[in-house]
Order: C-alpha cells, then sequence, then structure tokens
C-alpha cells in the first residue's frame, strides 16, 4: 500500500455498519438563484440531480470515486441506470454493496476497488461518465481523462464537480489547500480542466459556478441545529476540518477567500461527438 493509498483510507475508511442503514450525504446542497430554499436534505438530491441532468434515463455510468454509492443508487432508482461504480477505498465498496442487496438493485449496481489512475475500460464501453468531489485528489487527470474519452460511447459524455482554484490563485493557496487536505488534494483551475478535457478529445464543455449556491451555502446552513447532522457521514477523528471549532473557524478565514473566488466550486459537462 503507497502512503497515498495508506492517507485515503484513513480519511474515507469506513468500518462496515459504520454508516448505518439509510445512506448518508457526502454532497453539499444546490440552490439555484431565484427559487425558494428548500431543505438541505432535498437540496443534496438537487445537487446529484444537477450535476447528472445530462444524463439519459436507462443509461450505462462509469462513477469514478463512487464511495459508498450514494450518487449510483440516485441513478439507478431515478433515471432506470446501470452503474458501475469505482473507488480506492475498499472499505467503501464493501457498503456499496450492501447498499445495492438492501436496495434491491443489484442487477443495476456493480462495485470495484480501483484506483482511478489505473482505469482501463474498453472502448465505447459507457453512454456517460461522472465523478462527484473526487478528481481533485486524482494526482493523474490525463491518465483519467485519456481513459474516460476512450471508454465513452460516441455521443456520450463525462460530468463532474470539483472544487478549483481560482483563475489568479498562486502558488500558495494551492499549497495551503494541499496542506489542509492530507496532501492528497491536487486542485486546478477551470482553464486547466478545461485544456485537459479539450487535449483528450472533448467538446461542448459547460462549466458552472457553484461556489455560492452549494458551497457557501450549505456551509452557512450547516450551522443551524436541524442540520448538524448533514456532516455525519465524514469521521470527525479523520476529517479534522469537521469538527465544529474548526468548521469555524474555516467559516470564518476560508468563506472570504472563497467569494473572492481564490478557490471555489464548479460543475463541469463535456461531449464526445
Ligand atoms: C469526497 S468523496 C466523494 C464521494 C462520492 N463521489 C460522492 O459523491 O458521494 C471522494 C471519493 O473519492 C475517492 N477517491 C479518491 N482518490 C481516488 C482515486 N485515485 N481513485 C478512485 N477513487 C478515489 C475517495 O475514496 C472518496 O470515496
Amino acid at each position: 500500500m503507497t502512503s497515498y493509498d495508506k492517507t485515503m483510507e484513513q480519511i474515507y475508511g469506513l468500518k462496515l455498519g459504520e454508516i448505518g442503514d439509510e445512506i448518508p450525504s457526502r454532497h453539499f446542497g444546490f440552490y439555484p438563484p431565484g427559487e425558494p430554499e428548500i431543505p438541505l436534505p432535498d437540496a443534496q438530491k438537487r445537487y446529484i440531480r444537477e450535476v447528472t441532468k445530462h444524463i439519459k434515463k436507462g443509461s450505462y455510468v462509469l462513477d469514478i470515486g463512487c464511495a459508498f454509492g450514494e450518487t449510483s443508487v440516485w441513478l439507478a432508482r431515478n433515471l432506470d441506470c446501470r452503474v458501475l461504480g469505482i473507488d480506492l477505498v475498499e472499505s467503501q465498496i464493501k457498503h456499496a454493496r450492501e447498499f445495492a442487496k438492501k436496495f434491491d438493485l443489484e442487477d443495476r449496481l456493480e462495485y470495484r476497488a480501483l484506483n482511478a489512475c489505473d482505469m482501463d475500460f474498453p472502448e465505447e464501453t459507457f453512454d456517460y461518465v461522472i465523478s462527484l468531489g473526487v478528481l481533485v485528489h486524482v494526482p493523474d487527470k490525463d491518465a483519467v481523462f485519456a481513459n474516460a474519452f476512450k471508454a465513452l460511447k460516441k455521443g456520450g459524455g463525462i460530468a463532474f464537480s470539483d472544487p478549483i482554484l481560482g483563475e489568479k490563485s498562486s502558488w500558495l493557496t494551492k499549497q495551503i489547500a494541499a496542506t489542509v487536505t492530507f496532501n492528497v488534494s491536487f486542485m486546478q483551475k477551470v482553464s486547466e480542466y478545461e485544456a485537459l478535457m479539450k487535449k483528450h478529445g472533448f467538446s461542448n464543455i459547460e462549466t458552472l459556478d457553484v461556489t455560492e449556491t452549494a458551497f457557501v451555502k450549505t456551509w452557512d446552513l450547516s450551522k443551524a441545529e436541524k442540520y448538524k447532522t448533514v456532516l455525519e457521514p465524514f469521521k470527525y477523528e479523520n476529517y479534522f476540518w469537521a469538527r465544529p471549532s474548526i468548521l469555524n473557524l474555516a467559516r470564518m478565514f476560508a468563506r472570504p477567500s472563497l467569494m473572492k473566488r481564490n478557490w471555489g466550486w464548479y460543475f463541469f459537462w463535456a461531449e464526445k461527438e
């Protein structure tokens, strides 16, 4: 096991049974401007729906960094999709398989423990590739986009959400972000993601800045007593930043930097024509 694998296991690893019978959410809520505020659990589902809005019913989807299967179960239940979920951390894959069994979705959901950098799927296998909050952790994004493009059918596309560095951000912001996330975060600028997708053949790229409509809004809401369980899927002993005291400090110091877009959060979409 490499030190990268160990750190990932330390951050995201779970003991079986640890997350209970219902799938918790690791997503922000999504609050489109001008729409009435909905409860956070509904807004978290809205977030998934928004990232995956291009996906058509009955598709075959690859979910990179699927964790315990929240997004794949949503796709199977709401869009009748078949999904292959991959994740580096084996214990999450075991949980995902348990959920598939529990919700009677084993015929549609398959999970494999696999590092995204080692993806080698055959040509034209999937209708769509998705990845929610994962690529930031992946050091060799070239390998991921190259195989994603190859493994997509023509007319399909890739949809992902990720934290990003501001266009004018310095090396120092990148270094601070890497340090507070145990040196397993490799943040990129939106322009760098766009260049990477074009390099590997993707076209019709769409980007959406959800820094305020997802990240900041959820941070602000998670202060409320009724929403404090929203951080439960993050284990406090691993996610030092999810401890209430640290979170308050982060809200105080990191929020202004988010508002200035030294960093932020984006949705991405690109097609294989
Ligand atoms: C923030 S979680 C997001 C989980 C999930 N996509 C979701 O939306 O709930 C990041 C996930 O990426 C996985 N991950 C990180 N690096 C990876 C890699 N190189 N290959 C595969 N999975 C990876 C982690 O194990 C973790 O489950």
